[in-house]
């Protein structure tokens, strides 16, 4: 027996604020942006509501926008017309690409703001695919060298760090390599180094038409490159081949169905830990949310505060400007 009343330390906001383990602020956050061609253009996204694809004149509004707001990293991806789309993903690594354009432009914009552009190939592959298709196969060494040509380009246009998303094999050490060798030695990488074959990214690919097409020659998910969400021990085996290779941040994807690998991380790694809260969490909190189900503003708090909790540093969510007005209230 003893006198422990574990309710003592929670009779009082004061007290509970005082015992707080976890603090979430805005410098936690990363929001990802979707740009468009045209002008004047501001789509919204019907399974992420209040999320909106950007032509380029609109998203300098938001950027500034975004950086009043406290919010200092955006992670960027473009939604790219059909006839850019090939199977060697050349369109990503055209210097006057929208993706380039939109890097300059946040920078010139706002030029203490992060920028984080994605690198893969699926928004500009013909299948969907974030690599080059040979005999049926996604191919990963043809793949890598794409992902580099388009990360030097990125670095060129004035990238902070480039996010390659893809989960081909060595990627993360052939961008390294071809950084230190083009002057680029400043540029850091967040490395998707745990990406789970996901449905909770269906939202995000329809956000960019990006989901892999209805085609019997080509694979019909992603399975062959992103893992199996049944495993824990390959996960940390990605995350440490990673960080060898030379990651800056590493992530891991989705956030709340894998919290437990987070918090397994978190043990084994020095480095920077990245949390995505994707696309298809955005959408189920949001939907519950606008039924009238859940209370929305508790649960985008109570949700990023759990990612933290589990080891986060960083936290790649949709909810990063609603999140920022709500903690600073
Ligand atoms: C593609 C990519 C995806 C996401 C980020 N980059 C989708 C996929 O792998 O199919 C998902 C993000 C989200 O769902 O919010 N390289």
């Amino acid at each position: 027996m003893n006198f422990n009343r574990n309710r003592r330390l929670r009779t009082s906001q004061s007290v509970r604020d005082l015992v707080r383990e976890t603090t979430l602020t805005t410098n936690d956050f990363v929001l990802p942006i979707f740009v468009m061609e045209g002008s004047g253009k501001k789509e919204p996204i019907a399974s992420m509501p209040g999320v909106f694809r950007h032509s380029l004149d609109l998203l300098k509004e938001e950027i500034k926008d975004l950086y009043k707001h406290g919010i200092k990293a955006v992670n960027v991806y473009v939604k790219v017309s059909d006839n850019l789309k090939d199977n060697t993903g050349k369109e990503s690594w055209n210097p006057d690409g929208l993706m380039q354009a939109a890097i300059k432009l946040i920078k010139d914009t706002e030029p203490n703001m992060i920028v984080m552009p994605d690198v893969a190939l699926d928004p500009y592959s013909v299948y969907g695919h974030d690599g080059i298709i040979e005999k049926g196969e996604v191919i990963n060494d043809a793949t890598v060298d794409a992902l580099v040509r388009m990360s030097l380009s990125h670095a060129e246009a004035g990238a902070d760090f480039v996010a390659p998303s893809d989960m081909m094999d060595g990627r993360t050490f052939a961008i390294r390599q071809a950084f230190e060798e083009n002057g680029f030695t400043n540029i850091g990488i967040i490395s998707y180094a745990a990406k789970y074959a996901s449905a909770f990214y269906g939202p995000f690919r329809s956000a960019l038409d990006s989901a892999p097409v209805d085609n019997q020659e080509i694979p019909k998910d992603k399975k062959t490159y992103q893992m199996d969400f049944a495993n824990s021990r390959e996960a940390i085996r990605e995350v440490l081949d990673d960080v060898d290779e030379g990651a800056d941040i590493i992530m891991i994807k989705p956030g709340m169905p894998n919290l437990d690998i987070v918090a397994k991380v978190r043990e084994i790694i020095t480095q920077p830990i990245a949390v995505y809260q994707v696309s298809g969490e955005y959408a189920m909190l949001k939907a519950a949310s606008q039924n009238g189900w859940l209370d929305n503003d508790k649960v985008i708090l109570e949700s990023l505060h759990s990612i933290k909790r589990a080891g986060a540093d960083l936290i790649f969510t949709y909810f990063a400007k609603e999140a920022s007005l709500l903690l600073n209230k």
